[in-house]
């Protein structure tokens, strides 16, 4: 038997099925007409974003990376909780764009931009994160030739890291960002050429659940940007401080404790050094704000039985979940919470594993898992699938073609 993640809190059942947004999850399979279907409730953002507001300074504005979910409903929807969008390419500012959305409260980070994408950004006067020197001099040029003066900040490449998380994105040698003793001559050469200067971003990492790792993450990006900019000799208009908020996916993982961050931050906030004091300061999450707002649903299409084992086939798989799979930053396959939508009251009673239609060992979603017994019809619910699900997964491979999605 191996353990389940932790189903995330605002779930619960409804004449004995998995309920998402006060409906029935065959409620809303009815509405969509088919599965494999991502249902993400706008409740429980909306109660995210009220928590983490609640808890952090008045002062710390906040991002949505839409990498995490770009659903469109759900980008309209978060656009309108959120301070800011940050987007990672062109296709991304195109979704923000067809939102509607300020695209002057928008970011634009990661590496390799193309010039057409550049081009894009400067002229809807979107923020470029840039991400080398070189980086920086096509979109001087750009703006040049648009007859558009850019507005630029600089990704730092820190020489610290985000301890413990998932993903780490700043210390020694990365693709992300500028290496921090580069940084001041790439400023003043920004100013120089014209272009307004936006300030800096620092992100180092992704899903950390230890609030002493990121209050230490925090402190050391307030002190990097405080050193860079007396060394560039400016004060800074704006800082984006990374995120790394995380979530809890596996057996064991606890929520992040916000209340231990927003106080450390705000006793930050209180005595910040002259180049940061009228700085806009601003934090950038994508899974903490949606990742727990979103439930997967599958159906049951096989139950099979193979050397004594029980596999519950269902019409759904990697091809959305590829991380429920374990196959997308994880070194060790863990089982994210799942659970039978349909029989969400029912004590577990027997192991199975539950995996996908494709035909490949990596397509599980669950390994020996406790589940009450299923059958073929029922529904499998795998949760925190609202952040890096779709978004995230290869929906073309076997020709099984996307999920359906609905925001409720
Ligand atoms: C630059 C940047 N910002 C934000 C994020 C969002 O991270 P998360 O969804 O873990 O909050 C990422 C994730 O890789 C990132 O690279």
């Amino acid at each position: 038997m191996k353990p389940l993640g932790p189903i995330p809190q605002g779930f619960e059942a409804i004449d004995g099925e998995l309920a998402i947004g006060g409906r029935p999850a065959s409620h809303w399979v009815e509405q969509a007409g088919r599965t494999p279907l991502f249902v993400y409730s706008q409740d429980l953002i909306a109660r995210r974003f009220a928590a983490l507001r609640e808890a952090m300074p008045d002062r710390l504005k906040i991002n949505y990376a839409i990498k995490a979910n770009s659903f469109a409903p759900l980008l309209k929807f978060v656009s309108n909780l959120a301070d800011g969008l940050d987007i990672a390419s062109g296709g991304e500012l195109e979704m923000v764009r067809a939102s509607g959305f300020d695209l002057a409260r928008v970011s634009f980070a990661g590496p390799g931009k193309r010039e057409e994408e550049i081009e894009a950004a400067i002229a809807a006067g979107v923020t470029l994160n840039l991400e080398s020197e070189t980086e920086a001099e096509r979109a001087f040029a750009i703006g040049e030739r648009l007859g558009i003066r850019p507005r630029l900040a600089v990704r730092v490449n820190p020489d610290f890291e985000l301890k413990g998380s998932g993903m780490k994105m700043g210390g020694g040698a990365k693709p992300f960002g500028v290496d921090a003793e580069r940084v001041p001559t790439l400023i003043r050469r920004i100013v120089e050429a014209g272009a307004e200067f936006r300030g800096l971003h620092i992100f180092t990492g992704s899903q950390a659940l230890s609030a002493e790792a990121v209050i230490d993450m925090q402190a050391k990006v307030l002190d990097c940007a405080d050193r860079l900019a007396r060394e560039a000799a400016v004060v800074l208009p704006k800082l984006n401080m990374g995120g790394g908020f995380g979530i809890p996916y596996f057996p064991g993982d606890a929520p992040l404790d916000i209340a231990a961050v927003g106080t450390a931050l705000e006793d930050r906030f209180s005595d910040l050094p002259g180049t940061l004091a009228d700085a806009e300061l601003f934090i950038e999450l994508g899974r903490y704000l949606v990742g727990e707002a979103g439930v997967y649903l599958t159906r049951i299409v096989d139950r099979k039985v193979s050397y004594g084992e029980t596999y519950l086939v269902t019409d759904g798989g990697l091809h959305h979940q590829l991380a429920a799979s374990g196959n997308f930053g994880t070194v060790v396959r863990r089982n994210y919470p799942v659970a039978i939508a349909s029989r969400f009251d029912a004590e577990g009673e027997e192991e199975v594993n539950v995996v996908g239609c494709l035909c490949t060992p990596l397509d599980r979603l669950a390994d020996k898992a406790l589940l009450p017994h299923a059958e073929v019809g029922d529904l499998v619910a795998v949760f925190c699938a609202g952040a890096y699900g779709a978004s995230a997964s290869p929906s073309a491979f076997l020709g099984q073609g996307p999920a359906a999605e609905m925001l409720v």
